[in-house]
């Protein structure tokens, strides 16, 4: 499973590139506006410090203005990866984005039907929005159940990448479903290393060898 950071917080993403864990970034118009940065300027930083995917998300609601907002967003770095909502004009741009070669994140996906459509129209990843599933009396992993049994299907090659993921336990259903990517927040990526037998373990280790009076250096 890969892991993508869902933040423009640029000295998180920093931290995170190098824990060798992330796998790409994803933005959103929110988070944009939450970091207080200049959007081209935020997004071409970020694409700096990660290889993979970095989504960028169009914010104009008809074709014609998403191609234009498209140009100019695929033009900051090769790793850019052009989000629209889904949305049918967002899948008409989505095809023909695909088709030039950009990399197309087709994101506020909330049903199975819906990602259909995303793979049909070529999306590179859909995004289905778990949180705000369960948010609203939804079963957000029923959700990536259902879209990982119609991919499997028709063999088509759209990667699900599980979004709005709030906690360790979605990320962990997430992979046991088969979901390809799962974008987080920074706090959720590291809370997925903690374990209170972990932490138990690591103090008897270190009162023991301080007790040992050794040394290793
Ligand atoms: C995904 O790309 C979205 O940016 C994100 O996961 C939305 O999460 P939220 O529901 O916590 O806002």
């Amino acid at each position: 499973m890969k892991f993508f950071a869902d933040t423009a917080d640029i000295a998180d993403i920093a931290d995170l590139a190098q824990t060798g864990l992330l796998d790409g970034v994803t933005t959103n118009p929110t988070l944009i506006a939450r970091s207080g940065r200049n959007f081209l300027e935020a997004t071409r930083e970020i694409c700096a410090l990660v290889d993979g995917p970095v989504s960028a998300e169009v914010v104009a609601a008809d074709h014609d203005t998403m191609m234009q907002e498209a140009e100019i967003l695929r033009r900051i770095a090769d790793n850019v990866c052009i989000k629209v909502p889904l949305t049918i004009d967002g899948l008409k741009t989505c095809r023909k984005l695909t088709d030039d070669g950009t990399m197309v994140n087709v994101t506020l996906c909330f049903s199975g039907a819906q990602a259909l459509l995303a793979a049909k129209a070529g999306a590179t990843f859909v995004s289905p929005f778990v949180g705000r599933h369960d948010d609203n009396g939804f079963d957000g992993m029923d959700l990536l159940r259902d879209i990982r049994l119609i991919y499997d299907n028709y063999a088509f090659e759209t990667e699900i990448l599980a979004a709005s993921i709030r906690h360790p336990i979605h990320v962990l259903e997430a992979a046991r479903i088969g979901a390809d990517v799962a974008t987080m927040p920074p706090k959720v990526i590291r809370s997925l290393a903690n374990h209170v037998l972990t932490e138990r373990g690591l103090e008897g280790f270190t009162a023991d060898w301080a007790a040992s009076g050794q040394s290793i250096l």
